[in-house]
């Protein structure tokens, strides 16, 4: 079977109207990416992927063509049914494969493993495979037929009898035809049902007319789940962090209370990292070994080196790159910047476009000013180089190695390595100043008095 090739095509052209939304459904996030991101991961052994689409939605398209630059866009002009949409990619399709899977957008959590023993029984006569599986509540699904392995139909539920309602093997909504008789198949099917849909489950009674076999490979309920609802969505989001908890903990990690860590499907936690209660991992964190990620801090975009210490209450925004033995403490910032290895930020400070030099310090409620209200500037902190606390460092700026500079200056110009530099006013002291005021004050009543 390796060495079949495969076209793989994921409908998405529908409304999704139940999500009662602006944004297509299968653009809503789950595990930190959108859900068509999860049906094209599962599709990574095919050849080629189409990917079909309803008027207007560019933006999945463009969502698609980010994950996967090769692959073939094509629009469903009017919403007519699974047959129909997957007959959008017939350009596609008639290139001529060997196999050919229909998935659907909104279904996550196929595995490339399941695909895979789809398309294992395709050729040798069996035209169709279909995705079988056990619902606990079959309500609105296709129900199976079979006769032993044999698929002799799948009735969808509103065009179903009594005794077929009855049916727990259920449509998972994935099929596998044989690449060959596919188009021939596809074309057959008529809209002759309640809904006047082409409907893609036809092709089964199709292919057994023309004397092909059709069977199903069953799998897990919690495998085939669809999204619909913003409710289902919330579901599948549990799902898929009680799987990627176990996954990190499995991989070595701690998580002192799993249930209130939210990690990304890409989140990479190395070996004997802590993660304390409630920290959300966005997308694209790695974590390496032995760091610590401490209580209420939020991480996306950002490489965590060995051992390093974060938060509590920390914020990792994209770009934030912490070397080894770094330690970036409570209620500190880091955006597209670089700690390198041993430097400490340790609380309230906002490092923004900057290096922070080897073994640095940054006091609390240091500042780099990237921003002047137009365009975002670097700052440069050398190694070694001292800040002292409420600094803030007007970029573009550069901070010499081993340099110093006094609490709360305002640096605007770069400082040479070693020099200190200290921005600010002269502190200016007035002796038995208060006295006088009061004086001043005691004054003022008098006169008041002597008015009334
Ligand atoms: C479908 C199956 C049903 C199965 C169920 C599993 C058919 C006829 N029925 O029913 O047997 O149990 O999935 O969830 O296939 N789509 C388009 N264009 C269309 C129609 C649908 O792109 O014209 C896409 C939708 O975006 C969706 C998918 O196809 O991702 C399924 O369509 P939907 O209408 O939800 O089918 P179901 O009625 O759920
Ligand atoms: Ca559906």
């Amino acid at each position: 079977m390796a060495d079949r090739t495969c076209l793989a095509i994921v409908l998405a052209a529908g409304e999704g109207t139940r999500m009662r939304s602006l944004r297509p459904k299968v653009l809503h996030g789950l595990g930190g990416k959108p859900l068509i991101a999860h049906a094209l991961a599962s599709m990574a052994n095919a050849n080629a992927v189409a990917v079909v689409i309803g008027p207007g939605q560019e933006a999945v398209a463009a969502e698609a063509r980010k994950l996967l630059p090769q692959v073939d866009i094509f629009v469903q002009a009017e919403r007519r049914g699974t047959a129909h949409a997957a007959l959008a990619a017939e350009p596609a399709i008639a290139r001529g494969y060997d196999d050919l899977l229909v998935a659907f957008a909104d279904t996550p959590f196929v595995t490339r493993a399941t695909l895979e023993r789809l398309r294992a029984p395709l050729g040798n006569g069996t035209a169709v495979a279909v995705l079988g599986f056990r619902a606990t509540d079959p309500a609105g699904y296709g129900r199976l037929i079979v006769e032993g392995n044999h698929l002799l139909a799948i009735r969808e539920e509103r065009d179903a009898s009594e005794t077929e309602r009855g049916i727990p093997l259920c449509n998972a909504g994935v099929m596998g035809l044989d690449g060959r008789v596919a188009l021939d198949i596809l074309r057959q099917i008529d809209d002759g049902n309640n809904k006047h849909e082409f409907y893609l489950t036809d092709a089964v009674k199709i292919a057994r007319a023309k004397g092909f076999d059709a069977v199903t490979i069953e799998t897990e309920e919690d495998e085939v789940r669809g999204i619909n609802t913003r409710a289902q969505l919330a579901q599948a989001e549990g799902v898929l962090q009680q799987r990627l908890r176990a996954a990190a903990m499995e991989g070595g990690a701690t998580l002192v209370a799993p249930e209130t860590v939210f990690l990304a499907a890409d989140t990479k936690l190395g070996r004997d990292v802590t993660v304390e209660p409630y920290v959300v991992f966005g997308p694209g964190v790695v974590v390496e070994d032995g760091a610590v990620i401490r209580s209420f801090s939020h991480l996306e975009g950002a490489h965590v080196g060995q051992g390093a210490s974060v938060g509590p209450h920390a914020r990792l925004r994209p770009g934030a790159r912490l070397g080894a033995k770094t330690r970036v403490g409570n209620f500190v910032e880091v955006k597209e910047a670089t700690i390198e290895a041993g430097a400490k930020v340790p609380h309230l400070t906002y490092i923004g476009d900057a290096r922070v030099g080897e073994n640095a310090n940054v006091g609390a409620g240091t500042i780099t000013c990237n921003y002047d209200g137009a365009a975002k500037h670097r700052t440069d902190i050398g190694k070694d180089a001292f800040i002292g606390s409420n600094s803030a460092l007007v970029a573009p700026v550069a901070i010499g190695e081993g340099a110093y500079i006094g609490s709360g200056s305002v640096i605007t110009r770069d400082v040479p390595a070693g020099a200190l530099a200290v921005g600010r006013g002269r502190q200016v002291i007035k002796e038995g100043w208060a006295a006088r005021l009061n004086a001043k004050k005691q004054a003022g009543k008098k006169r008041a008095h002597a008015s009334d």
